[in-house]
């Protein structure tokens, strides 16, 4: 089945994909350069000052090819291990593809492949977060979200000693639901979308009503089958691992699950796959955690920090014990898709299958998890994901709000003809409106 899917690709007329590459990509790789002359204008540092004029040349550079849609070149080396791979799926492709030519998924990760060879080959720009800046606005955007998320966990759930209360069955499972969606929608505002939501639909979006709202716009919704998965007393092992997706709000609203899932005894330990390098705008990196706090902290974002100066400290205490961890693996920024995990990163797979659950964040690893594939709609997502599915023993999760032209597990072709209806034009697939939570038991 997977040897078959086609792959969505940028020249494929009225997909996501098409409009990604020609009218989305130029827009942020400009948002890059001015970044940099922004940071280079208050720089103290001569020499990196100096150094800023060839890396926004080199930033100018991709836009031109852009714009003229010019042939991918294969990649500098930049001392990390993962160039050759990208130069040989270049090879692979003929040598010829151009970026409005190419698979969306291997074209978009060499994107910022690309820009990433750009800063490490620098002296005084190697480690330098080309969209901390955009991160940190956003986040101050996402303030009344964040003050309303945080009563609600201090009031209710960090109150609720659901853990002994085994007679409130029912309880149990509606907190669940409830955190599971927060940590869902929490995707809904990635930062490379913005461009097109005002103010108030973001605060909207992230609003607690809103969430409850939205639960009719889960296409497939495997909330149950997980729920009774976790909730077995008979489980033993109790690790559950998050691949991230955005910082910011996203970030926030994955820490609150996991604080969650740990105090409702469903966990006992919590590890944080980030990225190793700036990634698709808004994904976590190291040093995004620490962001996160220090937002939190910071005495000027929020009106009443009631609740949040209680929270924060119980969040902390959780990274400084050791049940929330981070992990970093280069695989998570190289272009494949994850059915390839297993033939060229064996140690991360069998980390995954010692895991009790893998809960992966947001669109681009539902794309990497399905190929990026064009598969009918009502696939089951077991089929969808490959190695990682039937017969791996990974118990898989995605939380994911769509927003590409990739969606599957759903239930029947009715269902699909009713979302055609109500949302043409493929927007349910694309418009982040509509989302899954879509499990596989690996069985
Ligand atoms: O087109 C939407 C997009 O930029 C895709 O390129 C990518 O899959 C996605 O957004 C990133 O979203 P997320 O942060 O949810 O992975
Ligand atoms: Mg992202």
């Amino acid at each position: 089945l997977a040897e078959q899917v086609k792959e969505v690709w940028t020249s494929d007329d009225g997909s996501m994909a098409k409009d990604t590459a020609s009218n989305r990509w130029p827009k942020i790789v400009q948002g890059m350069v001015d970044d940099v002359a922004e940071t280079a204008a208050t720089s103290v540092d001569r020499a990196q000052r100096e150094e800023a004029l060839s890396v926004q040349a080199s930033l100018k550079e991709i836009k031109d090819e852009l714009l003229q849609n010019r042939v991918l070149r294969p990649l500098p080396s930049d001392g990390r291990n993962d160039i050759p791979g990208y130069n040989e799926r270049l090879e692979q492709l003929g040598g010829k593809c151009t970026w409005q030519g190419c698979p969306w998924l291997f074209g978009e990760c060499y994107l910022y492949r690309r820009v990433h060879t750009i800063f490490a080959l620098t002296n005084h720009w190697r480690d330098y977060d080309i969209f901390k800046r955009q991160k940190d606005s956003t986040f101050a955007k996402s303030c009344v979200a964040v003050e309303e998320l945080s009563a609600r966990y201090m009031q209710v759930i960090a109150n609720s000693k659901l853990p002994e209360d085994t007679t409130n069955e029912e309880a149990r499972k509606l907190l669940f639901v409830e955190m599971t969606e927060v940590a869902l929608w929490g995707n809904a505002t990635d930062l490379s979308l913005l461009s097109n939501l005002s103010l108030d639909q973001i605060q909207g979006l992230q609003g607690r009503e809103a969430i409850a709202k939205s639960q009719r716009n889960i296409v497939d919704n495997d909330t149950d089958a997980v729920w009774q998965y976790l909730s077995n007393p008979l489980r033993s092992n109790r690790r559950i691992d998050i691949v991230l997706d955005n910082a910011g709000f996203e970030f926030f609203t994955d820490v609150i699950y996991a604080a969650y899932l740990l105090e409702s005894g469903l966990a006992s330990v919590i590890v944080f796959h980030v990225k190793d390098f700036p990634w698709f705008v808004s994904d976590v990196i190291p040093s995004d955690v620490e962001s996160l706090f220090q937002h939190l902290e910071s005495a000027s974002i929020f009106s009443n920090r009631t609740y949040i100066d209680k929270l924060v400290p119980r969040l902390r205490a959780h990274f400084d014990s050791g049940a929330m961890s981070i992990k970093q693996h280069s695989f998570w920024t190289t272009a494949y898709s994850f059915h390839q995990m297993d033939a060229l990163a064996l140690g991360l797979f069998k980390s995954l299958q010692s895991s009790s659950l893998v809960i992966f964040k947001g669109d681009l690893n539902y794309r990497k998890l399905t190929k990026d594939g064009l598969w009918p709609h009502t696939t089951p997502f077991i089929d969808a994901i490959g190695s990682m599915g039937a017969g791996s023993g990974i118990k898989v999760l995605a939380l994911r709000t769509n927003k590409s032209d990739t969606c599957v597990g759903l239930e029947s072709q009715e269902r699909v003809d009713a979302l055609n209806e109500e949302a043409p034009h493929g927007a349910w697939i694309r418009n982040g409106k509509y989302a899954v939570v879509s499990f596989s038991d690996g069985e």
